[in-house]
C-alpha cells in the first residue's frame, strides 16, 4: 500500500465513488469523518498529514460504492439529533420516524407522569430510547421478533444509560406483554412482500421491511390487540397508501378518535388512535 497523504486518499475515495452513487465528493468526506474522528475543519487543515490506516478508509469506499448504506459501514445513525450504534439486524432509523416520536409527545401533557409503553418492533432502540429522554418517569417494554434487532438496541439503551427503564423482550407482536399499559407504539414492517426495493434496501432486514403481502397485516393485528386491550393510545407509523385501509378497518369499532399525520413530503405516514374512556 503506497503511503496516502490526506489531500489524496481524499482523491482516490472520491474516484472511487463517482458515477457509483450521488454527491461522491460529499460521502468521501463522510468517510474520511468517521473513519479518522475528525470534523471537516480538520480535514482541511491537514491535507498534508500521513494517513496510517488508509487500506481500511479505501475498503469502506469500495463497499459504499456497490451502494451498502454508510450506516452499516460506519456502524453510526443520526437520529433525533443524536448518534445511535448500528448493524445489520436492525432497520436503520428513518428521519421520518422522528414524527412519530413528536406525535406522541405532542399527546401527553405532563411529561413527568409515570407512563406505561410497550413498543412493538424497536430494532435499533431509537424510538423507545428518545421518548424515554422526553420522559423520564415513563417505563418501557420494547419488543422485537428478531434477536439480533435486540443485541443492537441493548447495545444503544446502555449507550444511553437507559437500562432501568426499558426492558427487551423477545416475541412477536403483544404476545410477551401481560401488563397493562398505557401507550402502544411501533413502527411496524408495512411494505408489501412483492414491492420491488432499490439495491440499497436490499441489505436491511426483510422482516424489518415487508409486512405481509397487502403490507398492512401487521398493523391490522395492531389494531386488533389495541381494541381488544385496555391500552389508552396507539401511535404507528404507515405506508403512505394505507390510510383508507385503516379507516374502513376501524368504521364501526369502539375508540374515541383516530387522526392521522403526514411526512415532509406530504404524504399519509401514520396515525393516532385514542382508546374511548370508559
Ligand atoms: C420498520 S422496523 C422498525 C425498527 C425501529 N423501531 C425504527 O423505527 O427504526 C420494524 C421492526 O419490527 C420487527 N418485527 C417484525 N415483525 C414483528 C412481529 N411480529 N413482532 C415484533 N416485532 C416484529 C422487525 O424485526 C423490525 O425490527
Amino acid at each position: 500500500m503506497p503511503e496516502y497523504r490526506l489531500e489524496n486518499l481524499q482523491k482516490e475515495l472520491v474516484s472511487i465513488l463517482n458515477g457509483k452513487i450521488e454527491r461522491a465528493a460529499r460521502e468521501a468526506q463522510l468517510i474520511l469523518m468517521h473513519s479518522l474522528d475528525c470534523d471537516e475543519l480538520w480535514l482541511m487543515m491537514h491535507k498534508e498529514e500521513v494517513i496510517q490506516n488508509a487500506d481500511e478508509i479505501i475498503k469502506k469506499a469500495h463497499r459504499r460504492s456497490k451502494n451498502e448504506p454508510l450506516e452499516y459501514i460506519t456502524n453510526s445513525v443520526s437520529f433525533y439529533s443524536q448518534e445511535f450504534f448500528i448493524d445489520y439486524g436492525a432497520l436503520i432509523p428513518r428521519p421520518e420516524t422522528e414524527l412519530l416520536i413528536d406525535e406522541v409527545l405532542n399527546r401527553i401533557d405532563d411529561k413527568n407522569s409515570a407512563l406505561t409503553f410497550t413498543e412493538v418492533g424497536v430494532g435499533s432502540g431509537i424510538i423507545s430510547i428518545v421518548l424515554a429522554q422526553h420522559l423520564p418517569n415513563a417505563k418501557f417494554i420494547a419488543v422485537d421478533i428478531s434477536e439480533n434487532a435486540l443485541k443492537i438496541a441493548r447495545e444503544n439503551i446502555k449507550r444511553f444509560g437507559l437500562e432501568d427503564r426499558i426492558e427487551l423482550r423477545h416475541g412477536s407482536l403483544l404476545e410477551p406483554v401481560g401488563e397493562k399499559i398505557d401507550f402502544l407504539v411501533s413502527n411496524p414492517p408495512y411494505i408489501a412482500n412483492d414491492a420491488p426495493l432499490e439495491t440499497n434496501l436490499s441489505y436491511e432486514p426483510q422482516n424489518a421491511l415487508f409486512g405481509g403481502e397487502i403490507g398492512d397485516e401487521i398493523i391490522q393485528e395492531l389494531l386488533i390487540e389495541f381494541l381488544s386491550r385496555d391500552i389508552n393510545w396507539f401511535c404507528c407509523e404507515m405506508g403512505y397508501d394505507q390510510r383508507d385501509k385503516i379507516v374502513n378497518f376501524l368504521n364501526n369499532k369502539n375508540f374515541e378518535k383516530l387522526d392521522f399525520y403526514k411526512d415532509l413530503s406530504g404524504f399519509d405516514r401514520g396515525f393516532t388512535l385514542k382508546a374511548r374512556d370508559e
